[in-house]
């Protein structure tokens, strides 16, 4: 029997697919699950998909790999598409995709397939991705192919087939959460003129709701890594959901933005992103410090290309990897302290410091002790303004 490894995420669509796949196509259905977000029910996951017809799983805590290879390097990047979404979801995909591909390969199985929409990005990056690193393997997207026009024929089939509907009543939004951040969008919110109802957030606390007195919190950098909150060393992943708590608590890392998809509609996304805004703005901070002018203002470029590239799935791509090694090439000056001000939704910095400064009180000063050789700069204004001279007066 042919086997196919599906991308398994325990809710209706994927525990749908699992007899779908057995018959459209007569396939063993081996599930894969990967742990990003929060660390759900492994027993309970495991019945669910054993439930709906599958006779193996597996399920992987990735939390650290993703932090490691694919948080990290975004977040050397600078990386956010369109200016605000963290990318949190894009992220996830090629992790998932790279896992499907080594479960397929141990598995022998010719195929892989995924919960994914006709109508999204995801399909992008899971597909393209997993087409990159084993062209061999075919790719079945379920939800692209089903007859089921509505969520309630869904339904209906699950019943019939004693797939486990989750008693639990739905969110009218779909929403994807990892450690990253979190994505939130249908429903109410296609509307784009309404303001996202207060029950729509998950990881962050409503401004109103917020302590009045703002918080202060110190994050310690090495070689682009963050080690340290409030003085007390963590792994990246701790640090990040620690972090997570205590920015959100101040209503920190909400964007409500309209995107452009790669499949070219424009749709209105809800996000959640409080330990990745402060960690970005960290990271952003300390550079600003340690980096000179001309490598600061290119990299604003390179980081634009970057976040374009994972959020179209070319996360496996040449040039993204090439920019990768660029944006590393300089994290071994990245070591120092940042002090943020977390109040009312803000994360301010307010105060940073690093060995590889090349900020110079002594030159920046307007006060006593100023070393700055203002006689130079009658010359260099000069020659600066050179090339400028008297155009006016001719065009
Ligand atoms: N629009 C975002 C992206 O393309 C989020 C997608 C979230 N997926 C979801 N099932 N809610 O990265």
């Amino acid at each position: 029997m042919k086997k196919v490894v599906l991308a398994y995420s325990g809710g209706l669509d994927t525990s749908c697919a699992v007899k779908w796949l057995q018959e459209e196509f007569g396939l063993e259905v081996i599930c894969f699950s990967a742990f990003i977000g929060e660390v759900s029910d492994k027993t309970k996951l495991r019945k669910r998909a054993e439930a709906a017809g599958t006779k193996k799983i597996y399920i992987e805590d990735l939390k650290e790999e993703f932090a490691r290879d694919f948080i990290l390097p975004a977040l050397w990047a600078h990386a956010r598409y369109e200016g605000k979404y963290p990318l949190a979801t894009a992220l996830g995909r090629p992790l998932i995709a790279k896992h499907l591909v080594e479960t397929a390969q141990r598995e022998k199985a010719q195929y892989v397939a995924h919960g994914c929409t006709g109508k999204g990005n995801d399909q992008v990056r899971i597909e393209v991705g997993v087409r990159t690193l084993d062209p061999h393997l075919k790719i079945i997207a379920p939800l692209r192919q089903w007859e089921f026009k509505t969520r309630d024929e869904e339904i209906d089939y699950a019943k019939r087939n004693k797939i486990p509907v989750d008693a639990t009543k739905a969110s009218p939004y779909s929403i994807d959460k990892n450690i990253w951040g979190i994505a939130i969008e249908a429903g109410i919110l296609e509307n784009p003129w309404v303001e996202p109802p207060e029950a729509a957030y998950v990881m962050t606390r409503a401004i109103s709701k917020v302590s009045a007195k703002p918080k202060y919190i110190e994050i310690d950098f090495e070689k682009g890594i963050p080690v340290k909150l409030n003085g007390v060393r963590k792994g990246l992943v701790e640090l990040i959901d620690s972090l997570n708590t205590i920015a959100g608590a101040y209503g920190v890392g909400r964007f409500d933005q309209i995107e452009n998809r790669l499949v070219g509609i424009k749709s209105r996304e809800v996000y959640e992103a409080p330990a990745a805004d402060v960690l970005l703005k960290a990271h952003e901070e300390l550079e600003g410090l340690v980096m000179d002018r001309e490598f600061l203002h290119y990299k604003k470029v390179l980081s634009e290309k970057y976040a374009e590239l994972v959020y179209f799935g070319l996360w496996f791509s040449p040039l993204k990897e090439a920019l990768d090694s660029f944006f590393a090439s300089n994290q071994f000056r990245v070591t120092g302290k940042l002090r943020f001000k977390l109040d009312k939704g803000h994360a301010i910095c307010v105060g940073r410091q690093s060995k590889h400064s090349l900020y110079s009180e002594k030159l920046a000063t307007y006060s006593k002790g100023d070393t700055f050789d203002r006689s130079s700069s009658e010359g260099f204004v000069k020659l600066w303004g050179l090339p400028y001279e008297g155009l006016k007066r001719r065009s």
